[in-house]
């Protein structure tokens, strides 16, 4: 069973969009998933589900009161399962940030590990307690970076927090690969971007995948529709995109 998790300080870069993406890929190639919704803001939950009504069983109930994944596993369709997110969580740095909080959810994740191929974590735009236990409990990380919203700053603090994740918890905790997303060829932004992000996966001892996803409205449209993209659109260049960052992905990791 393989952890991975999709992450970046910015905003609106297409981790949602890829971690939903990419299980729905990981269960067509006939693996058994399992999605993890850590963001507050539970746009991966709504990418498949209506909102559902206060008091569902998701993932903050995880956090506060201590239940196991399996009692709060929601199942989108053969071999995909979900943890729903929660705006509770909203002030998880508050609630949670004691001593030994990083490792809520390896102690979660431990009974249902077997269940599963892969675990696929969404997290928040930001470094509080929900990346750490996410990154803490991760083989792998996955960052997208997108053209209109570069920065460097906040891949020098990615890394430092990793970093020191690591010193603290010595278990070496580093990025699997920064994937291009919302890309067109068009724009100079997409270019000088290009330059950035390799100067970005040097700092962070990773390498950008060859593999760029495009911009394409329809991947919006998907979102609306509540069906995962390669199901909705499945021979749309955007979702070829995918498919290739998929498969590369697979043979970065050697699966
Ligand atoms: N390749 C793409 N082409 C067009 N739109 C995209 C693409 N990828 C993502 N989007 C859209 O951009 C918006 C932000 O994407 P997404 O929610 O995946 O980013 P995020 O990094 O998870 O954002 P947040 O930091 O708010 O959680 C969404 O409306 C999504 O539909
Ligand atoms: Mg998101």
């Amino acid at each position: 069973m393989k952890i991975i998790s999709v992450s970046n300080v910015k905003g609106g870069v297409g981790k949602t969009s890829t971690a939903a993406i990419l299980s729905a890929g990981l269960t067509q190639r006939g693996n058994n998933v399992l999605m993890i919704d850590s963001d507050p803001q539970t746009n991966l939950t709504m990418c498949f589900l209506p909102e559902p009504p206060d008091g569902t069983p998701s993932i903050y109930h995880v956090y506060a009161d201590g239940k196991s994944l399996d009692e709060v596993r929601t199942s989108i369709k053969e071999n995909l399962d979900l943890i729903i997110g929660d705006f509770e969580l909203c002030n998880a740095d508050m609630q949670f940030l004691k001593a030994g909080r990083l490792k809520m959810l390896c102690k979660a994740i431990k009974s249902i590990k077997s269940d599963y191929d892969f675990i696929v974590i969404d997290t928040p735009p930001n470094l509080g307690i929900l990346s750490l236990n996410a990154f803490l409990v991760s083989d792998y990380i996955i960052v997208p970076m997108a053209a209109d919203s570069f920065s460097l700053k906040g891949v020098r603090l990615l890394k430092q927090t990793l970093d020191e994740v690591t010193e603290e918890t010595e278990k070496a905790v580093s990025v699997t690969g920064l994937l291009l997303t919302k890309y067109t060829n068009r724009t100079n932004v997409s270019k000088l971007l290009e330059k950035s992000i390799n100067s970005a996966a040097e700092l962070l001892g990773t390498k950008v995948f060859s593999s760029r996803i495009r911009q394409a409205t329809v991947l919006q449209e998907s979102q609306v529709a509540k069906v995962d993209l390669l199901e909705y659109a499945p021979k749309a260049p955007v979702t070829l995109d995918y498919q290739a960052f998929i498969d590369e992905f697979l043979e970065r990791i050697e699966v």
